[in-house]
């Protein structure tokens, strides 16, 4: 796994693809994207890297990295269930199931489980917006979800 690779061949990983685009800054999208495929996230040691190769600040770095939700400087666990937090769903009872699902995995919205199996993140609309609340739960799109069987989806993962 990444995070288990010495941190000089994570910054010659980083550094190399950074080079791949010619050390240009308005290819941090392609360069980031390139970085989560190779390392499974941006691990937040890369951000002073990236910034150095494409002159720009750290701030910039992590400001794009924070954006948006496709990039993780966390590993990811093996399961995603991905929670639409988008109004529609958020007034059909989404609220109640983002507590379910915390209390049952004992983690809050943007982590993972200790043993590495479950992340838990929010998305803003799946487009099942009628059938909320709505989830993507291991790539695979699940709707009307309801608290009371958050815990049975859960063990079915786990
Ligand atoms: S608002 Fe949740 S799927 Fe659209």
């Amino acid at each position: 796994m990444s995070h288990s690779l010495p941190q000089a061949t994570v910054t010659s990983d980083v550094e190399e693809i950074c080079l791949a685009y010619g050390n240009r800054p308005d290819a941090l999208i392609e360069i980031l994207y390139d970085i989560q495929n190779k390392l499974g996230h941006v691990p937040e040691s890369t951000l002073p890297v990236i910034a150095e190769a494409l002159n720009l600040s750290r701030a910039e770095v992590y400001g794009v990295v924070t954006f948006y939700h496709d990039f993780h400087l966390n590993p990811q666990g093996q399961y995603v269930i991905k929670i639409c937090r988008a109004e529609a769903c958020q007034s059909a009872g989404g609220f109640e199931v983002i507590a379910a699902l915390e209390k049952a995995l004992k983690i809050k919205l943007g982590e993972t489980t200790k043993d590495g199996k479950i992340t838990l993140e929010a998305v803003y609309c799946l487009g099942l917006c009628p059938m909320g609340p709505a989830a993507l739960i291991d790539g695979k799109p699940k709707a009307a979800i309801k608290p009371d069987k958050v815990k049975a989806l859960v063990k079915e993962l786990a």
